[in-house]
Formats: C-alpha cells, structure tokens, sequence
C-alpha cells in the first residue's frame, strides 16, 4: 500500500475519462485507509466503481479507491437473511452471489455498474426496487472526526437517487460495508412494463428471483451501453419531478410524454423522452454523445474529453428547459 504520483484516472472511471489524479492510492482494510489518509495531500476523493462520476479536469489532490472485500451472514429472523458486503465489492458479482445463496431482493438491481459502497450514496433503483427496500444499516467512518459510526435507515434520508451522503454528509464519510435486509421467502416485483414484457418473451412458468435477474440482465444489456466497451455513467441526468399542472399543460401540445404519479402527488417524467424530443438521441459531437437506445445515457466513444461530455449535458439541459421549460439535474457528480 502506497501512495502514487500522477496517475491516470481512465482505468477507474466508467466514461474513461483520462484525467489525472495528483496522487493516487488504494486501500483493503480501515487501517490502510486511515494510513493513507494521514498522508493525503487535499482535496481527498474517495472512489469506488467509478461509475457515476465525470472527470472534467486533472484531479489536484488525492484519490484513494476503496477496495475492501467480504461478503457474510450476520444475522437472520424467521424472514430475512442481513448479508453484510465491503464497500468495495462490485455491485453485480454480490448480486449474483446472493442470488446463489437463495437470498432474495436484489434480482431489480442487477448489472448495475458500481460498487456496493456506493449502493447507499445514491440509493441505486432500477425497474420498481430502490436499495432503501432492501437497505439495513451501514457502516461508515467520519474522516475528520477519525471515527467508526453506524447509519440506519431512516439516518440515511434516502430520496430518489439522494441520500445525506450526497447532501450534508457529502464528502465527510468513508462507507466500509453495508448490511441487506433480504428475504427468505422472495416477493417479486414484476410490475415494472419493462420486466412483463421480457418475462413473456422468455415464456416463463415459474417465476423465481434468478429469472427476474435473468430478465433485467437482458432489459439492460438491450438499452445501456457496456461500459467495459464505450465509456458512460448509467443515467447521466435525473427523472424530473413536476406539478400535476404543469404536466397537463405539456401533454396539450405533447400526447406522446409519460409520467408516473409519485407519493406526494407529483408526477415524475421520462427524461429520456424529453431528450429524444429535443432531437439528441444518437447525436454524436467528436466522441461525446448522447446514446442512441437510451437518450438519458451520455457516452464516451473513445478520446471524448469530460469538459466535452459536460458541454454536451449543458447543451441537453438548456434546449430542454427552453422547448418544455423544465430544468434537468445532473445525477452524474461533476468534478
Ligand atoms: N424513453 C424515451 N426515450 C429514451 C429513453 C426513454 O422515450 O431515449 C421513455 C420510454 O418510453 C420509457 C421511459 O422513458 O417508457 C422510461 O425508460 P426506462 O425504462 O429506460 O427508464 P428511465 O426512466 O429512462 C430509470 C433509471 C435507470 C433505471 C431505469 C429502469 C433514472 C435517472 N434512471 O431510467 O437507472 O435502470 O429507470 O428502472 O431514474 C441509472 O440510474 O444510471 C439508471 C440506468
């Protein structure tokens, strides 16, 4: 364990960004961290998978990836197994593992790129499952306080695609493991328009938590670029959330758009179909572009810069606001 100088980023971030890190360390068990920390030069980014973040510039102090591995039971009840994971084991291969292990839950969020560290930051969803469904508890160490502390669910404030980790807490805690509440006796979630539409073509009989997983793998795979093959961070932008009223005033002139009532009486809308109206799906400037099977994906074709990829996103976000006066936020983080 030690720290590196001048490094390249582009084998850690999925858009391949080649930006440079000043310095550069990995980390396996708390006591590597906290010796590196010691001796980081500021400002500190703590990585995982890299997953959904965009270089946009050469990184001035210290990046340090989380690499701590370990999955196990700690706990079960009549109904749930709690499977504790290290931060830094990648997201799908735990899935899988569960699975495996006939522990059920997680099958929604399958082939979602990233580790499980970052599962909470954004509290990840896909196709009608939220990690707040499944999430128990996680443990997290404060780097200034230089102290071990335990977050539940309702300390979390896990939102759509937030959390307190990406609000007050941003930047202040190292996640080292999180613990999943998942079940013994499986509920599906099959609801999502997507998923019936693959299990049909699959002409599944019995239903169980692998096909789901079998399923999403497909969806997935069919719509969202391998970043292993062209660089991108999954949603490069969130669902907005408008007014009712608002949303019937855009329907007028726009029969086409879709929109799924939320808790609270909002209505929550595709921005993929926003962008495709605009004219960007498929759209390629040098190699950023907007991804042609999925338009809220932005994509790296190959030497794209993340100023480029970010000037794309400034482009989207303004002829949107312009043609349905609605305001796209990143869900990317931008450094
Ligand atoms: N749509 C279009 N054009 C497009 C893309 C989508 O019209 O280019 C419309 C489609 O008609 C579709 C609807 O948008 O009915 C929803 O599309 P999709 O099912 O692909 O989901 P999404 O809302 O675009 C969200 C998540 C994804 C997640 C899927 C499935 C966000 C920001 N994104 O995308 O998450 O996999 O639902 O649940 O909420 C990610 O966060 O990185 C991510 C990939």
């Amino acid at each position: 364990m030690q720290m590196e100088e001048n490094i390249s980023l582009k084998p850690y971030n999925s858009f391949g960004i080649d930006a440079r890190a000043r310095y550069w360390g990995r980390f396996r068990s708390l006591n590597e961290l906290e010796e590196l920390v010691a001796v980081s030069e500021q400002p500190l980014l703590i990585l995982g998978g890299g997953s959904n973040l965009l270089f946009t510039k050469d990184f001035p102090g210290t990046v340090l990836r989380n690499e701590i591995t370990g999955i196990r039971l700690v706990d079960e009840d009549a109904d749930h197994y709690y499977i504790e994971a290290a931060a830094g084991e990648n997201w799908h291969r735990f899935v899988l593992d569960c699975l495996a292990k006939g522990y059920a839950g997680l099958e929604n969020l399958s082939l979602i790129p990233g580790s499980v560290g970052a599962s909470p930051i954004q509290n990840i969803g896909a196709y009608g499952v939220e990690l707040k469904d499944v999430f128990h508890s996680l443990q997290a160490w404060h780097l200034a306080e230089k102290k071990l502390y335990t977050f539940n669910l309702t300390d979390c404030g896990f939102g759509y695609r937030e959390s307190v980790f990406k609000q007050e807490y941003r930047d202040q805690f190292v996640i080292l493991a999180v613990t999943y509440r998942l079940l013994k006796n499986p509920v599906y979630h099959t609801g999502y328009g997507a998923i019936e539409q693959e299990l049909e073509k699959m002409q599944v009989t019995d239903l169980s938590a692998k096909i789901i997983s079998d399923a999403v793998i497909r969806i997935r795979s069919s719509k969202l670029p391998d970043p292993s093959v062209t660089g991108n961070a999954g949603s490069f932008f969130k669902n907005p959330v408008i007014t009712e009223s608002l949303f019937e005033e855009i329907k007028k002139s726009n029969p086409g758009i879709q929109g799924y009532a939320t808790a609270n009486g909002q209505i929550k809308i595709a921005a993929g179909w926003l962008i495709e109206q605009c004219g960007w799906k498929g759209y390629r400037k040098g190699d950023a572009g907007c991804y042609d099977k999925q338009a809220l994906v932005l994509v790296n074709y190959g030497k794209a810069s993340g100023k480029e990829i970010f000037s794309l996103s400034e482009e989207i976000i303004e002829s949107v606001a312009a043609r349905f006066t609605i305001r796209l936020e990143r869900e990317v983080n931008i450094w």
